[in-house]
């Protein structure tokens, strides 16, 4: 059976116990885990000697009680997945366990956090960064492995690692989808089947429209309720909702398909 540490005094036990010199790699994650999470955690067991996942829904970064409440979690369907991956161990604390400061202490990123998906979920961004910092400081990791399909976290992970000088690889895993294109994500088992087969024009149209005004008007057309497409740094981002579940992609502009 696969080690789950359900405190930081368990999880300390078990990292005090990694050889010296063997490298760990870590694979954060909220629960609902399904192939881009395990895309992760292959990288990680192919490029570390030991690999640790973490899973704990992350109250803190919900700006919504009810997208908390409602977030798909199936806890020993996670467990098994990561278990026949080849995962060394999971760590999943109580939220005492990683906030008992009760979240008075808290990182605040002042720039890029304002935008996209910080401008849409007000604080969502302090609660990643500060959840992240605390798994990063705990698991003392050589590589942390994160999806791009959340690029702007990507990015601010990477920027808070330098910032605090982490002595940690940020690694960054391209976005895996499915056949239609749809990007991976744990809130698209929410979706019903209408839903599930119209989401798939997101990510065609936001990689086919020739700038991002268009894409935001052949969203609106296709019935997609648009928060935003924004053209930035070389990427392209959007976020739309379907049925109240939202949906968010990006795609290099270098890589745009002309429709
Ligand atoms: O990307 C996620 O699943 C979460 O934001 C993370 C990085 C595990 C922090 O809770």
């Amino acid at each position: 059976m696969i080690p789950v540490l359900r405190t930081v005094e368990e999880w300390r036990r078990f990292r005090d116990a990694i050889e010296p010199g063997q490298t760990l790699g870590f694979v954060p994650t909220m629960g609902g885990l399904h192939r881009g999470h395990s895309a992760l955690a292959r990288r990680s067991i192919a490029e570390n000697d030991v690999t640790v996942a973490s899973v704990f829904l992350n109250r803190t970064q919900f700006n919504k009680a009810s997208d908390f409440e409602t977030y798909p979690a199936n806890f020993e369907q996670d467990l098994a997945l990561l278990e026949e991956l080849g995962v060394d161990a999971v760590f999943a604390p109580e939220y005492e366990s990683m906030y008992p400061d009760s979240y008075r202490y808290r990182v605040t990123e002042s720039d890029l956090s304002r935008s996209m998906e910080g401008e849409s979920r007000p604080g969502h961004f302090d609660g990643v960064l500060t959840v992240v910092l605390k798994l990063l400081v705990l698991a003392g990791a050589t590589r942390a492995y994160f999806g791009e399909k959340d690029f702007q976290q990507l990015q601010l992970v990477k920027g808070m690692a330098e910032a605090f000088f982490l002595p940690v690889e940020i690694v960054a895993c391209p976005t895996v989808r499915s056949e239609d294109g749809l990007a991976l994500s744990s809130r698209n088992r929410r979706l019903s089947p209408t839903a599930r087969q119209k989401a798939a024009a997101f990510p065609k149209i936001l990689n086919t429209a020739d700038s991002a005004k268009e894409a935001r008007a052949a969203l609106e057309e296709a019935g997609f309720v648009v928060e935003y497409v924004v053209d930035q740094e070389g990427r392209r981002f959007g976020a739309v909702s379907l049925e109240g579940v939202r949906l968010i992609d990006n795609w290099a502009l270098s890589v745009l398909e002309k429709a």
